[in-house]
């Protein structure tokens, strides 16, 4: 077999909110990747996974069409496109195989300003613009509201404006387009963020064992951002109390001190942020030379 053939390829967002991220997370999970000159390719150094960077809309197609092996990509994309096979009558071909935590935003419905809106039924006979045709249809089929979607591909916040629709279903993050267009979010359809998807296509034992392995140190990476290694000193009588107040930690590792007979060092793996008031808690609990660390990798 071709020597490429045995590179896993994933595709990932050319240029927009998910971009950095993306290649972020690959990084920390120990991919080294340079840039090709035509900046549509990084490849990996260190492994054998490439980066295909591309459109976010043409991510689910590429996974399901088999050029790519993986996929990360919005759920607001992978769903749009999951309905489109759907309605049109085709399978999709893609799995969606994990939750990333970050490209958080939700699908929304939203009126200008000064429209009356009471609820679903003011949908009703009118024109909505949005580039998630599919999502929209489901929506509107879900609640019986009739109402005819108009398909923009971008700039949809503008359409009211021009007069080419009464509402918009698009993206929203922070709500700041919204704003500064004049609208107002009205209902929301889903909630999304960044997936990875892989292709149904049987990938071999060789890429399958790789895959597995990628989606076990993003696993790892993903569990480790908030978590916190804690040291401290305590009376043994404190014990329990000071369990009670590590966020998030499972069975602490507890030692004697050397040289005293009642006091013990606490280590213990928090999964949860650290804040100072949890400190200024178990330091009431009786808990000295507190030390809190960030952890970089974790493995199960
Ligand atoms: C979305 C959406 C809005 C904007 C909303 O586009 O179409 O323009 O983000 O974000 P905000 O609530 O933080 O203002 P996006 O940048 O995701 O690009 P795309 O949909 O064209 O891929
Ligand atoms: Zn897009």
């Amino acid at each position: 077999m071709d020597q490429s053939e045995q590179r896993i390829k994933i595709a990932v967002q050319k240029t927009g909110r998910l971009t950095d991220h993306s290649i972020g997370l690959l990084e920390r999970c120990g991919l080294k990747v340079t840039k090709s000159k035509d900046q549509l390719i990084c490849y990996g150094e260190n492994m054998p996974i490439d980066l295909l960077l591309v459109r976010d809309d043409d991510i689910p197609g590429l996974v399901s069409d088999d050029v790519c092996d993986l996929g990360i990509v919005g759920l607001n994309v992978v769903e749009e496109k999951r309905l489109q096979l759907e309605q049109s009558g085709s399978e999709g071909l893609f799995k969606q195989i994990f939750e990333l935590d970050f490209g958080h935003c939700r699908l929304s419905i939203a009126a200008p300003e000064g429209a009356n809106y009471k609820g679903s039924e003011s949908l009703n006979n009118s024109r909505i613009a949005t580039s998630y045709v599919g999502l929209l249809r489901d929506y509107l089929n879900k609640h019986e509201i009739d109402a005819e979607p108009v398909f923009f591909s971008g700039a949809v916040e503008i359409a009211p404006k021009l007069g080419r629709a009464d509402f918009i279903c698009d993206l929203v993050s922070s709500g700041g387009t919204l704003v500064a267009n004049g609208l107002r979010e009205v209902a929301v359809l889903l909630q999304s963020e960044a997936v990875v998807i892989q292709t149904l296509a049987p990938l071999g034992d060789e890429k399958q064992a790789l895959v597995d392995k990628i989606i076990q140190r993003l696993d790892g990476v993903l569990k480790v951002r908030d978590s916190k290694y804690i040291m401290l000193n305590a009376p043994r009588s404190a014990l329990d109390d000071i369990r009670a107040l590590l966020p998030g930690s499972e069975a602490p590792t507890v030692m004697p001190l050397e040289g005293s007979n009642d006091k013990i060092a606490i280590h213990a793996v928090c999964r949860e942020n650290v804040f100072w008031e949890t400190l200024e808690n178990l330091k009431a609990a009786g808990a000295s030379s507190l030390l809190v660390l960030p952890v970089e990798k974790m493995l199960p």
